[in-house]
């Protein structure tokens, strides 16, 4: 069953927490939106789970609208958000409109996300939202910035810092966002936003008062290699099973033991 933006708002409305995961190909989704997922999020963050990139600046916006087209096949019935990667947007308010319109329109997205806040961010969303197309925010660590950040520092911990958040976050709801994502910020900035604001907060590395959560699909299921941020829970050993398979996969070949008869024709 599809749902809408405004179901959405309506999770905060009524006090209810909800998620997100992020979700990069069809047959992911439709597992996704079988278990109930409300939202399927093809992030920019494919770059570096999917493509194997370090950071998430290579991706461009005609990977995104591919990726977007494979979650939409996998799931039609599924409200699917594209993220918009970096220079999709930051040139000009045209060229935003114009590639959050793709996402739409070839890749079949119901609404974007995009990254930061500043005037002129608040006067795209507010352009985008005039024609149409749903929009999310995005605060506090934004990964297109790695390069200012200097890596993917925790966000907001000084006043200044705080109040910049949080003041953007008021300006994205004013412009019509109808959802802001927080990541990685202190749980009482995140908290104090949720509060301010009339629109969902979903939350990834900011704690637990906000209303919703995201994570990163290959994060979650155990597939990421290695360190994961201290926020990432991770709700199943996938890669370790995937592994396991490849390697009986392997030894029953050596062995003799598949193909049996029941995996051959006569
Ligand atoms: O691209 C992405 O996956 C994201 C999430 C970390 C929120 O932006």
């Amino acid at each position: 069953m599809a749902i809408t933006v405004r179901d959405i708002r309506a999770f905060k409305e009524r006090g209810e927490k909800f998620v997100m995961l992020t979700c990069y190909d069809a047959p992911s989704a439709r597992i996704l939106h079988d278990a109930g997922i409300p939202i399927l999020f093809v992030g920019d963050t494919l770059g570096m789970v999917v493509l194997g990139h370090s950071s998430t600046i290579p991706v461009t916006i005609d990977v995104m609208v591919h990726h977007v087209q494979a979650v939409r096949r996998g799931a039609p019935d599924a409200f699917v958000l594209g993220d918009m990667p970096f220079m999709s947007y930051q040139t000009s308010v045209e060229e935003g409109i114009r590639n959050a319109g793709r996402l739409l329109q070839e890749g079949g997205a119901n609404a974007v996300k995009l990254e930061g806040g500043g005037p002129f961010v608040t006067e795209l969303v507010h352009r985008l939202a005039g024609a149409g197309i749903p929009v999310m925010g995005h605060l506090g660590l934004t990964p297109q910035s790695v390069n200012q950040f200097g890596g993917y520092p925790v966000q907001g911990r000084d006043a200044e810092g705080a109040q910049r958040i949080l003041q953007d976050a008021k300006d994205l709801e004013a412009a019509g966002t109808f959802a802001i994502v927080l990541e990685t910020v202190p749980q009482s900035l995140a908290g104090e936003i949720t509060r301010a604001v009339s629109v969902p907060t979903i939350g990834i590395g900011a704690g637990p008062d906000t209303d919703g959560q995201v994570l990163v699909f290959h994060d979650f299921l155990g597939i990421t290699p290695g360190r994961v941020p201290r926020f990432v829970k991770r709700y199943a050993e996938i890669g370790d099973g995937i592994g396991r398979a490849a390697r009986e996969f392997a030894e029953e070949v050596a062995n003799g033991a598949y193909p049996g008869p029941e995996h051959s024709y006569d």
